[in-house]
């Protein structure tokens, strides 16, 4: 979710008079909210969820020359606003709570940022909205690569940098949820050897959610996603 304080509102409608006009504004006001009320009264999603085995034998994948991977301190969370990704005020929420936020630099600027849950991780399909995660378990989230530098390994080099960081921490397994449709996503965790666990599906209807989940693997992991979120 963008960040909703009051300035960022006054910025946005300022910027919207001076793009589409009066009129123009509150057409998409008033689009924008029919779009809010409609997904909230229905809403279906198809998510994969995927694991990565750490104490299992995997592929290894190097950044492309010229990246830099680290993990961001607090300083560094303004670099998220030249990304496609969550707003600054819910990145410092999450940050003060202990997500680690993982940045790959060309140079100064970002190129790809992802976060790792630990303990718990935001699912909207989960009740209350967050998944406790089983011991040694670490979720991958909100993964994007500026558009100017996809297509070049780089998700792929950088969680790959990353499970290596975990598992010399004692994590043994990453999990993370991609909608069914996102191919690039796909693509990208299936190249360091995250494999499909299950399928899940959330379908709202009038506020009242109902969540599947199906097995890819009928493991330890599909039964835990299954008992905590089908409902
Ligand atoms: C998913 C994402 C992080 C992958 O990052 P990436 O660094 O481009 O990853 P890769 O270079 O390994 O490319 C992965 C796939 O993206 C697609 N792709 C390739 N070039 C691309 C381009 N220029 N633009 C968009 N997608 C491209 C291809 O399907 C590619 O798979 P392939 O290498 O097997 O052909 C990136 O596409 C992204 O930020 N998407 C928007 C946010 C998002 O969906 N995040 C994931 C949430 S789960």
């Amino acid at each position: 979710m963008r960040d909703v304080t009051v300035e960022t509102m006054i910025a946005h409608a300022q910027r919207s008079v001076r793009r589409y006009g009066f009129a123009g504004t509150a057409t998409r006001v008033v689009a924008l909210a029919g779009r809010s009320i409609s997904h909230a009264l229905y809403l279906q999603e198809r998510h994969v969820w995927y694991a990565l085995d750490l104490t299992a034998p995997r592929a290894s994948v190097d950044l492309p020359d010229g990246y830099a991977l680290s993990r961001a301190r607090a300083a560094d969370l303004p670099l998220l606003e030249q990304l496609p990704t969550i707003g600054g005020h819910e990145a410092a929420q999450r940050h003060r709570a202990g997500a680690d936020l993982w940045l790959v630099r060309a140079g100064e600027r970002p190129a790809f940022a992802c976060w790792v849950f630990r303990d718990r991780t935001p699912v909207l399909a989960a009740p209350r909205g967050w998944l406790p995660l089983p011991a040694a378990t670490v979720c991958l989230e909100d993964s994007v690569t500026a558009p100017a530098h996809r297509g070049r390994g780089l998700a792929a080099g950088a969680w790959s940098a990353i499970a290596d960081h975990l598992a010399r921490d004692g994590v043994t397994t990453v999990i993370t949820k991609v909608a069914e449709d996102n191919t690039p996503s796909r693509r990208a965790v299936e190249k360091i050897g995250f494999e499909p666990t299950a399928l899940m599906t959330l379908t709202r209807l009038a506020l009242r959610s109902h969540v599947d989940v199906y097995p890819y693997r009928d493991n330890a992991l599909f039964a835990f996603l299954a008992a905590l979120l089908t409902r």
